[in-house]
Parts: structure tokens; sequence; C-alpha cells
């Protein structure tokens, strides 16, 4: 373990990013995530850029930046099964459940992880609960069915806001909707996840059970913890 003095969370990030590199297999193709603490990631992949035939990417973003690294990015269709999968989280817990979407990939991030044998997840301390739900769960949604959806949301005790940029809804990679759920008490995510996922509209939910961590590398004030589930 790294010890280092007083990192900022924009550092941590970096240090995670590149401790990932460990996971990586050489000659293999690796799956890439999205948002800032990936960003890192990719900076540091392209180090070993040479050693890996290319990367699955969850997001149009992601693959910009692995491919304005010289990074190469197959088809997901084109791929059977990856080794490793590399992304952040918005909250991990201490299962390795997770609740992801801020950046607005989660239905790709999800796919990309259902091919990997390892999800490991890279976040600063900041990320890690004790129980899912302070941070407001992203549920990509059909456009017709939003406020259907939201309306369910409310049965639960939840409050869904429709995500907005520059007064217009957010439309993600998919062309969806973005539902941002706060309020819930996320007891039983496996269950959580399994109900959401079969309301009529609901893509995908940004909870991570069915799909959780096998490893998060978490940068702390004593440098990168390796958490294991
Ligand atoms: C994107 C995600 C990200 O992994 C999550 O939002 C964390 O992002 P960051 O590393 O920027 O804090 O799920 O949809």
């Amino acid at each position: 373990m790294t010890t280092p003095t007083a990192l900022n969370q924009d550092e941590l990030k970096a240090l995670v990013g590149q401790a990932a590199l460990h996971y990586v297999v050489p000659g293999d193709i690796v799956g890439v995530g999205t948002g800032s603490t990936v960003n890192k990631f990719i900076d540091a992949l392209a180090s070993m850029k040479d050693q890996i035939r290319g990367a699955v990417s969850s997001s149009v973003a992601s693959t910009e930046r692995l491919k304005a690294l010289g990074i190469p990015v197959f088809d997901a269709n084109d791929v059977e099964s990856l080794a490793v999968y590399i992304d952040g989280a918005d909250e991990i817990d201490g299962h390795g459940y997770m609740i992801k979407g801020g950046g607005a990939a989660l239905t790709r991030e999800k796919i990309v992880a259902a091919m990997a044998t390892r999800f490991v997840c890279i976040a600063d301390e900041s990320k890690r609960v004790q129980a899912l739900g302070r941070f407001p769960v992203p549920v990509e949604v059909i456009p017709m069915a939003a406020q259907h959806i939201a309306r369910r949301f409310a049965g639960l005790g939840g409050s869904a806001v429709l995500r907005m940029r520059e007064e217009q809804p957010v439309v993600t990679d998919n062309g969806q909707y973005l539902l941002d759920v706060s309020g819930l008490v996320i007891q039983d995510p496996l269950a959580f996840e399994s109900e959401v996922n079969q309301w009529p509209g609901v893509v995908t939910v940004g909870v991570f059970a069915h799909q959780k961590a096998t490893v998060c590398l978490l940068g702390t004030a004593q440098g990168v913890v390796t958490l294991a589930y």
C-alpha cells in the first residue's frame, strides 16, 4: 500500500486509475467504464496500449478518449467475453453493491459489466457507504414512460426527477431519458434491482447488485485499499 500525504479527490482518482492497471490482462481486451475516475484509468492505460488488444467501451465519451490515445475500441457484439471490467461508482457498499449512472452511461455499463468475469470498481473513499440510497438512483427510461415510472417510485416513497441540462431532458447515448430518484431506502439491492428492472418502460436501473463489484480499489488518505467481495 502506498502512503500519499493529503491527496485531493482528483489525485485519489488518479491513484486508483493507475492501480487498476494491475488488473489488466496483457494480450486481452479490457472493459472500460465511464466517468472522471475512469478517465484517469484510460490515461494510465495508454502507457500499456501496446500490451493489450484494445477495449470495449461503455459510452461515447470513453470511446472518444480511448481512440484519442490510440487504444482500439471493439464493438461489444464482436467480443465474446472479457476478463475484466473497470469502472467507477457513485456509491459502493460493504457487499460490492453499487449505485451507478451519475454520468448517464448506466445501461452500457451494465452490459459491459455483464460480459466480464471480474468487475474492478475504482473509487475515492467518498463513494463508500453503509447502505445504498443517499445518492439519487439514476434510472434510464423510455421517454413516454417517464412520468408513469416517476409515480411508481413515489409509491415506494421516492421522489423522481427528470434529469435536465440547459432546460432540456438529458438524452443518453441510447436516445432515452433519465430519472434521478431520491429518498429511497434500498435495504435489499438485489430484490430492488430485479423489481424495478421489470417495470414497463425501464431500460436500466442504476443499482448494480446482480453486476456487483468483485474488487474495489478505494483511494483513501492511507493510499489504495483493496476490498474484495
Ligand atoms: C457513469 C458512472 C460513473 O462510474 C459514476 O458516476 C462515477 O463517476 P466519477 O468517477 O466521475 O465520480 O456510473 O454513468
